[in-house]
């Protein structure tokens, strides 16, 4: 039998979307084959400490962490293993726990979603799946992927960017920038942002006062954006490396006056639409849209690109990318590949080869000339 391809599977970690994490590495570990992989659970606690053992993801669940080792990745290609740490008397001793062949990173925001431990991975020279540096933290950036997506003549909706000193300092002028260029409703949300936590729709002055100070609160930078109004969610997922194939789409039927926390996670309401009852003519455009944003940013893997598409129109907006979606068997990404063809398991597989091809194209590259 070929040898079976090592994976480690990460979970938890530093951001809001930790207990959201624990879910979607739930399902992955409920399908990888224990025949073809050999399985290494890390989990991220919320303080940033990795640890492992066989039941990391169920001792994460109960926050009872004792019986986990602590665990590290040394950013050095020549000794990319897992390492245990154990503590003895003359101070902390690395054992070689085992070697990776791939990562799947199941995190969700900051320090997951957003470069930091795909960087990582780069210096360790690991495959992992989903997209690299450059598209994570692009896709996490709502004001630097927008104005890629702008750029390339795709369609976004009208928005500004303040800083939090600026928010701060001049509150009153800000204000006045915002109601010279964008009609009530607007939506302030800090740029790196995600589970639509900071985020407020504002119908007026004193709304947009307190939705400022609060999204500041999140982040360093705070996006204001037009609201598109009788707005449909329409979402599409990625999956591929270089020539990435959308899936059909599929619609958010939010339980609040818009998606937000509660209604994404909380109140257990909100509706999903597969297929979403959308043209077929409009749905091409729309998977066309979102095939060329996951290229733009040099994305691989996986992605859910989001839309708003106005009521009874045809017109539609980019609105954001998450590089590493929700992915529990039935968070949107997952179900809009089972309603295209694509079960879970088959997904998940996929996923798992996209980052090893990636990876052996990437083993082509020579970092400096040869003598
Ligand atoms: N410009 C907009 N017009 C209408 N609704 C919006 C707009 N921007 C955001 N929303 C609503 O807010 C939700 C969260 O915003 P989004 O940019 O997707 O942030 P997050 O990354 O937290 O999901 C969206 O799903 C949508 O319901
Ligand atoms: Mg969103």
């Amino acid at each position: 039998m070929a040898d079976k391809i090592r994976i480690g599977v990460i979970f938890g970690g530093r951001s809001g979307e930790h207990e959201v994490s624990l879910l979607s590495a739930r399902s992955v570990l409920s399908v990888l084959d224990p025949a073809a992989y050999e399985i290494t659970q890390i989990g991220i606690t919320n303080e940033g400490i990795w640890l492992t053992g066989p039941s990391a993801l169920e001792a994460f669940e109960k926050k009872q962490y004792d019986s986990l080792s602590p665990a590290i990745l040394l950013p050095e290609p020549q000794n990319a293993m897992l390492y245990r740490i154990r503590k003895s008397p003359a101070g902390d001793i690395l054992e070689p726990l085992t070697h990776l062949d791939v990562v799947f990173p199941v995190l969700h925001g900051t320090f997951g979603e957003d470069g930091t431990v795909q960087g990582l991975l780069e210096l360790a020279d690991v495959a992992y799946v989903g997209g690299g540096v450059l598209a994570s933290s692009v896709g996490m950036d709502k004001v630097v992927f927008k104005e890629v997506i702008r750029a390339n003549n795709l369609p976004v909706v009208a928005s500004l960017v303040f800083t939090r000193r600026q928010i701060e300092t001049s509150m009153l002028d800000v204000v006045a920038q915002i109601e010279a260029s964008l009609p009530y409703p607007v939506f302030v949300k800090p740029v790196n942002s995600g589970s639509s936590v900071g985020i407020s729709k504002c119908a007026g002055h004193s709304d947009l006062v307190e939705g400022l100070m609060d999204a500041a609160q999140y982040d360093r930078r705070i996006m204001v954006e037009a609201a598109v109004k009788n707005a449909r969610e329409i979402e599409v997922s990625l999956l591929g490396n270089e020539h990435p194939k959308a899936s059909v789409l599929g619609e958010v039927l939010p339980s609040d006056e818009f998606y937000t926390y509660n209604a994404k996670y909380i109140d257990n309401k909100s509706e999903l639409v597969i297929p979403a009852r959308v043209e077929p003519e409009l749905a091409r455009r729309i998977q066309k849209t979102a095939e060329k944003a996951f290229s733009l940013i040099d994305c691989a893997g996986m992605a859910r690109v989001d839309f708003l598409l106005e009521r009874g129109t045809d017109t539609f907006y980019v609105s954001e990318i998450n590089t590493i979606p929700g992915f529990t068997e039935i968070s949107m990404y997952a179900k809009l590949w089972d309603a295209s063809g694509l079960p879970y398991a088959g997904l998940v597989k996929q996923l798992i080869d996209l980052a090893l091809e990636r990876k052996s194209d990437r083993d082509h590259t020579k970092y400096r000339r040869e003598a």
